[in-house]
């Protein structure tokens, strides 16, 4: 029997040193599409950190810089990290259009996803930094800004992934942190959800790290996930309702729920996606 497609899940590789996170992507590389550098491990060990990690087993590399800055030097450190072909990079999207298309325009051969309002912000951060609208507003219209100036996929809590996926119709890649498989420890995260819960919410790639890295055996962790993942699925599309898992798998149909989408520019065709049926 041919192995399942790998689930629709970005390890958070959040370790210490280079020798833990690559044993990490190893183990859990067989289950999961995706593992995710983040700026630590980034910033400790440099653009090798990625062919490292990477190694010979083409798992997705999601480069999670959330890059920041004018949009020059977001041009230059976007063309800087290209050349390591990251499958997913992110940007603020705080940063602006300008910004956001500086770096689309930079890795072409790279998503380029951006941060609306990270889970740690409370409303009350917001608003004493004179942001009016409290999160939802903001992130929807971060959103909106966002995939206008050309970023095809998005960060947003779980909690706001319906409300973006209706904004930007299907072909816009969501990726939700804070996602926690029932019963285990929230750790810093305020709103979290099942991964079941974000993907029929109409996530893309759960970002799941801690439950599955501290796990006694991360392996082991990402395949019951997985596994769990592939259950709904076929659940799904037994009940005959293929539409719940629609956005996720890219049927690039605009269906009602999209019908709202304001100009956002043309729809790419939509790449084929890790765990669908
Ligand atoms: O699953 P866990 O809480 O361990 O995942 C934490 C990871 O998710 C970290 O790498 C963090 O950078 C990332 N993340 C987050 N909240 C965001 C964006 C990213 O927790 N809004």
């Amino acid at each position: 029997m041919s192995n399942p497609a790998p689930a629709p899940v970005a390890v958070a590789l959040d370790a210490p040193d280079l020798e833990t996170a690559a044993r990490w992507a190893g183990l859990v590389t067989p289950h999961v599409s995706t593992v995710k550098i983040g700026l630590e491990l980034y910033l400790r060990y440099g653009p090798e950190v990625v062919a490292s990690i990477r190694g010979a087993s083409g798992v997705r590399v999601f480069l999670d810089l959330k890059l920041h800055d004018i949009p020059a030097t977001v041009a230059g450190a976007a063309r800087a990290v290209a050349r390591l072909r990251p499958d997913l990079l992110t940007v603020h999207a705080i940063g602006g259009p300008d910004a956001i298309r500086a770096a689309v325009q930079a890795a072409p051969g790279t998503t380029v996803a951006a941060v609306t309002i990270l889970t740690s912000q409370s409303e009350t951060d917001l608003a004493r930094a004179g942001m009016a609208g409290g999160v939802h507003d903001t992130v929807m219209r971060l959103a909106g800004l966002a995939v206008a100036a050309g970023a095809r996929g998005l960060v947003c809590s779980p909690h706001e992934v319906a409300a973006v996926r209706a904004e930007v119709g299907p072909d816009i890649t969501l990726i939700t942190p804070g996602v926690r498989p029932a019963g285990a420890d929230n750790h810093d995260q305020a709103r979290v959800a099942t991964p079941e819960e974000a993907l029929r919410a109409g996530a893309d790639l759960l970002v799941i790290g801690r439950p599955i890295t501290g796990a006694p055996d991360p392996g082991a962790a990402a395949a019951a996930i997985a596994a769990s993942l592939r259950r709904m699925a076929l659940a799904v599309l037994s009940r005959g309702n293929p539409r719940a898992l629609r956005s996720r798998c890219g049927s690039g149909r605009i269906t009602g729920r999209a019908s709202g989408r304001r100009d956002l520019g043309p729809r790419p065709v939509p790449a084929s996606r890790p765990g669908c049926p």
